[in-house]
């Protein structure tokens, strides 16, 4: 079982280390055999060191080499000489490895797939080999990234006398918006646990135990539906403190910000970032979370389109909705065919329908022009700044329809034109404030907290709670980078009598508050102090840093959209004894027992 040991990883050595004697262990990458000279590329984590045997000088090497395959575990001692053709590509590329001894410490099974960069396999493949697929150069590169960021975390914060403490993964469930994780008790059957969605309540408590600065690295657990951005377990960097207002919230992320990109990626971000208002956000860039990258700005038309005698923009400015248009800059070449495709986007994003105009040289080209007069068609030109080439796009909705839909298409066109590409390495970061504190649930005719119920209304807002709930705002913000929600957070109720006129307002009997946030009402009559906070979404922070589009790319061990651990085939059933034990019975096996 002994090896030879390491003196120096694959990625240390330099034309400063020639002639000495070195011992490598790592994982064979390849090995290329010109009879005369055998060449074995060794990888670890560091890097990647060439090595090579002349089989006359060294005929046990050779022999040994010549029984190499990818993904064996080996150690190679020689002593390092300059490269006859360096390889530029790689820091250890000048030098290299002349062996006279190589151990096979390990041998390797035919891997399902090749262990490199320029991955050929399916994502399912490689989740099923998650321990080959972390071998990549490039997920080591992020989860790197991922550890830099916990560490300047840290650091950070414990420089900004913040104190990190944990909180219960077992603890009541209280809705936060999200589907609860439950896990059933096997004590007290019949009752359950959940997985916290977030450590939210935990940490305004602590703000009321007095630790007045709090910080945790967290798992957070919600079962919603998955996209490219979301992942069922998933973590924040989450913070509260006392006696502050949200310019100091945002001051100190500031701060954290500029730190990150400046040890992460060696860039200097300029602080303050911009703030924009939710409804700023929405009508200029059709999101709450803006690619402000790239200008492409919405234009509102609705008083434009106000008397015109095309049906559906009319009639839904008088129902009081919105109407708006993107201009598509260059985009007039797009065909008929296109533009079906666009309208079917729009459809997915609940619009009804999606009016076009073409910009050419002689004119409007479009199937709704002739229900525009010459002053309305040349008002909707001047005001989307349209010249020749351009493609206008409306949407004729409720508020956040109109604009939502025009903010997809103003991202899908985008795209489609290169802009977004070109923008590679640029980062715009900036705050969304002054959120709604509710929004309606038109399915279920009541209000729901767009962020959760803990957060504080506008003080001059408060007297509309009861009248009109939908145009109270929220001393909520959002950093938003690149079109990413990056970190949530607001300044929170400390007042009993806000946080029940809160529950009033979201229909949340007294009862029902009591057998839900008891604890957190009782807490607040015993002196809360005002604090608020904010929680970083951890891996969608390090996509950013680390450039991909892809959450599972910066999660060792990541979930599919579909909630499955491929590698471990979580979740599972389990033992019938084991649901016994905890007094449960399934559904399924209910039925077929009848
Ligand atoms: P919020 O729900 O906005 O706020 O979450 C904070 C940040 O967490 C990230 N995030 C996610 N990342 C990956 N997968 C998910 N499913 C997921 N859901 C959210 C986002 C988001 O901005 N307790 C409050 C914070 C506070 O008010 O202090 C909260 O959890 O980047
Ligand atoms: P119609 O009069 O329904 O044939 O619609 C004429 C054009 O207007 C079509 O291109 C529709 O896709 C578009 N349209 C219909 N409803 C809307 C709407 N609510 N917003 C924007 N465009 C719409």
């Amino acid at each position: 079982m002994s090896f030879l040991k390491r003196s120096v990883t694959c990625g240390a050595l330099r034309e400063e280390q020639i002639g000495q004697e070195v011992v490598l262990n790592g994982w064979v990458y390849s090995r290329r055999d010109l009879g005369g000279l055998i060449f074995i590329d060794l990888r670890d984590r560091y890097g990647v060191t060439q090595a090579v045997v002349q089989p006359e000088d060294a005929a046990a090497a050779a022999a040994t080499a010549r029984e190499l395959h990818a993904e064996y575990v080996v150690a190679v001692k020689g002593r390092v000489r300059l490269r006859e053709s360096p390889n530029p590509h790689i820091a250890t590329g000048k030098v290299e490895v002349l062996a006279d001894e190589i151990q096979i410490i390990n041998r390797a099974a035919l891997p399902p797939f090749e262990v490199e960069d320029e991955v050929r396999a399916g994502e399912e493949l490689r989740l099923k080999h998650r321990y080959l697929d972390l071998r990549r150069p490039s997920l080591q590169r992020n989860l790197l990234i991922r550890n830099q960021v916990y560490q300047i975390a840290h650091r950070y914060f414990a420089g900004h006398d913040f104190v990190e403490i944990e909180t219960p993964v077992l603890m009541k469930s209280t809705p936060e918006g999200a589907r609860d994780y439950l896990v059933p008790s096997r004590i007290h059957q019949g009752l359950f646990y959940a997985l916290p969605q977030s450590p939210q309540i935990y940490k305004q408590l602590l703000m009321m135990s007095g630790f007045d600065r709090y910080m945790q690295i967290v798992k957070c657990f919600r079962d919603e539906d998955l996209r490219a951005d979301r992942q069922p377990e998933f973590s924040q960097i989450d913070l509260e403190m006392s006696f502050v207002d949200q310019d100091d919230v945002i001051a100190l992320v500031e701060g954290f910000i500029v730190q990150l990109w400046r040890e992460v990626l060696g860039i200097e971000v300029t602080a303050p970032f911009p703030r924009l208002s939710y409804r700023d956000a929405m009508t200029r860039y059709g999101s709450d979370k803006p690619d402000t990258r790239f200008d492409w700005e919405l234009v509102t038309v609705s008083e434009i389109v106000r008397a015109c005698d095309f049906k559906v923009f009319a009639d839904t400015v008088a129902g009081g909705g919105s109407v708006a248009l993107l201009n598509a800059k260059g985009c007039a070449t797009y065909s008929r065919k296109q533009i079906d495709e666009l309208t079917e986007l729009a459809k997915r994003y609940g619009a009804r329908g999606l009016a076009w105009m073409k910009i050419n040289e002689d004119g409007v080209q479009s199937p709704i022009a002739k229900f525009f007069s010459t002053d309305e068609l040349a008002a909707l030109r001047a005001a989307a700044a349209a010249e020749a080439g351009d493609l206008l796009l409306f949407a004729a909705d409720s508020f956040t329809t109109c604009y939502s839909v025009l903010g997809a298409l103003r991202l899908e066109l985008a795209r489609r034109q290169g802009i977004i590409a070109a923008l590679a390495g640029r980062y715009d970061f900036l705050f969304v404030t002054e959120w709604p504190l509710v929004e309606e649930d038109e399915a279920n005719k009541r209000f729901v907290a767009m962020h959760h119920p803990f957060t504080m209304p506008f003080e001059e807002d408060i007297p509309l709670m009861a009248s009109e709930p939908a145009r109270v705002r929220a001393r909520a913000y959002d950093l938003v980078v690149n079109g990413h929600e990056v970190a949530g957070g607001s300044i929170r109720i400390h007042r009993q009598d806000v946080q029940q006129a809160m529950f009033r307002l979201l229909n949340i009997s007294e009862s029902e508050a009591q057998a839900k946030f008891g604890f957190l009402l009782d807490a607040l009559q015993y002196g809360a102090p005002p604090h608020g906070g904010i929680a970083f979404g951890l891996d969608r922070l390090i996509m950013v840093l680390a450039g991909t589009e892809n959450i599972r790319d910066v999660i060792a061990f990541p979930k599919t959209t579909s909630a499955q651990s491929l590698l471990d085939d979580a979740p599972s059933a389990v033992a019938q004894d084991q649901l016994e034990e905890l007094g449960l019975r399934l559904l399924a096996d209910k039925e077929q027992s009848h």
